[in-house]
C-alpha cells in the first residue's frame, strides 16, 4: 500500500478538506471585509470529493474534517457528508463551522454520518462576539451548540482565537460555562496571515499566558494520545469540560503534525503556511485515476517541511485561513 508519510517520519491519517471559501462572517483575524465573490471559482464537486476521499483512504486516511469558509453554506453539504462517511476506510467525519446554521441542521448532519463538530465562539459576551466576528449572531450559535449536543454529538469543541485587548480577559466566563457542559474549549493563538500584519502586531498574545493561569488554578495537562494533533489539553476534576491550547508559535508545535489539507479548488497544501499547493484536480474526474492520484500525493509529501515559517515573522503565501480551511 502506498502510504502518506513524509521525510520527517510523520504519518498523515487526517485530511482537512475545504469545500468552499465562501463565508458569511467577517472575523477580524480572517475575512474582516467579508467574502469577496469570485465567479470564476468552481469548488470541488461531490463526485470529485468522492474520488479524492477514496484516494486518501486507500493510503491510510481515517479522518476527514470538512472546512471552509463556512462549509454549511454549500447546498449539497449533507450529500457531501454522506459521500465522505460512506467511503471505505473513513472512520470519522468532522466539520469546523461558525455555527450559523447548526441549530437548524445539526440533527440532519448527524443522520448523514457526521461524527464531530468544532465551532468558533470567540467570546461569551455577545457584544464582543459581534465585534470580533462582524455578525450579531451569538445567541443563534449558542442555540446551535445545544442542538448539536441534543442531536447526539457527544462533545462539541469550541474554538476561540485569543486576541489581546478583546477577549483575553474572558477566561473566567469560559470556565464558568464549561463547568457543567461537555465542551472542549480551545484557545487558538492568533496566527499572522498575509493580509493582517497590523492586526497581528496589535492583538497577538501567547497561549502560554492562559496555560500559566490554568496551572495555577489546578488544571492538569492530559497525556497526549497516539496520533493526537497539536493541541495541548487540560482537565480539572471540578469541570465537565476541557481546555485545549493551540500554540503554533510554541517550540516543537509541528513535530506532531498529523494532517494534510486540500483546498476547495483541489490543491494539496502540506502546511497552513508556506506553500502554493499541488494541483490534484486533473486526477479527480474518474475512478481509474486513483493510482496516479496516490503517486502524486506520495511524491508531493517528500517536500513537506519540518515546520512552518511563522517564527520568521512572515506568513508566506497564505492571505487568510479561509483560503485553505484553517
Ligand atoms: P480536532 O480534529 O478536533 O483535533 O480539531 P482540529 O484542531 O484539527 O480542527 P479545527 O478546525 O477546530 O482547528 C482549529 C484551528 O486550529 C484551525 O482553524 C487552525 O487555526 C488551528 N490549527 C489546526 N491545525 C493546525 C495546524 O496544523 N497548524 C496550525 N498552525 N494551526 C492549526
Ligand atoms: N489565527 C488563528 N486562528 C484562525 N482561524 C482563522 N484565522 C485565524 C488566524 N489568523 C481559525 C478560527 C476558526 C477556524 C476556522 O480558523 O479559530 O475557528
Ligand atoms: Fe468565516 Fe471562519 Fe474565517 Fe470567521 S474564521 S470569517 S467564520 S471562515
Amino acid at each position: 500500500m502506498l502510504e502518506l508519510k513524509d521525510a520527517h517520519a510523520r504519518k498523515f491519517q487526517y485530511l482537512r478538506l475545504s469545500i468552499t471559501d465562501v463565508c458569511n462572517f467577517k472575523c477580524q483575524y480572517c475575512l474582516p471585509d467579508g467574502y469577496m465573490p469570485d465567479g470564476r471559482k468552481s469548488f470541488l464537486t461531490v463526485s470529485e470529493i468522492a474520488h479524492l476521499t477514496r484516494g486518501f483512504a486507500a493510503m491510510g486516511t481515517t479522518k476527514v474534517r470538512l472546512t471552509g469558509g463556512e462549509p454549511s453554506l454549500r447546498k449539497d453539504f449533507t450529500h457531501i457528508i454522506e459521500t465522505v462517511a460512506n467511503t471505505s476506510g473513513i472512520e470519522k467525519v468532522a466539520m469546523t463551522t461558525n455555527g450559523y446554521r447548526m441549530a437548524k441542521f445539526a440533527s440532519q448532519w448527524r443522520e448523514a454520518g457526521l461524527d464531530a463538530i468544532n465551532v468558533s465562539v470567540d467570546s461569551l459576551d455577545p457584544r464582543m462576539f459581534h465585534q470580533i466576528t462582524g455578525q450579531n449572531r451569538f445567541h443563534e450559535v449558542m442555540a446551535g451548540i445545544d442542538a448539536a449536543l441534543e442531536a447526539g454529538f457527544k462533545q462539541v469543541k469550541v474554538n476561540a482565537v485569543l486576541m489581546r485587548g478583546l477577549n483575553d480577559n474572558g477566561l473566567g466566563q469560559f470556565l464558568a460555562w464549561i463547568k457543567d457542559n461537555p465542551i472542549q474549549l480551545r484557545f487558538i493563538e492568533l496566527m499572522q496571515t498575509g493580509e493582517m500584519d497590523e492586526l497581528f502586531a496589535r492583538h497577538h498574545v501567547r497561549g502560554s499566558v492562559i496555560k500559566e493561569q490554568l496551572l495555577q488554578q489546578g488544571w492538569q495537562q492530559k497525556l497526549r494520545a497516539h496520533n493526537d494533533g497539536p493541541a495541548e489539553v487540560f482537565v480539572h476534576g471540578d469541570y465537565c469540560g476541557e481546555i485545549g491550547l493551540i500554540m503554533p508559535y510554541a517550540k516543537d508545535f509541528c513535530a506532531t503534525c498529523n494532517r494534510l489539507r486540500v483546498s476547495s479548488l483541489g490543491k494539496l497544501h502540506l502546511c497552513l503556511f508556506g506553500d502554493y499547493g499541488v494541483d490534484l484536480r486533473d486526477l479527480l474526474s474518474d475512478a481509474s485515476q486513483i493510482t496516479a492520484l496516490q503517486v502524486r500525493l506520495q511524491e508531493a509529501l517528500l517536500d513537506k517541511k519540518a515546520t512552518h515559517f511563522l517564527h520568521q515573522g512572515h506568513s508566506g503565501m497564505t492571505p487568510h485561513l479561509a483560503s485553505i480551511g484553517g
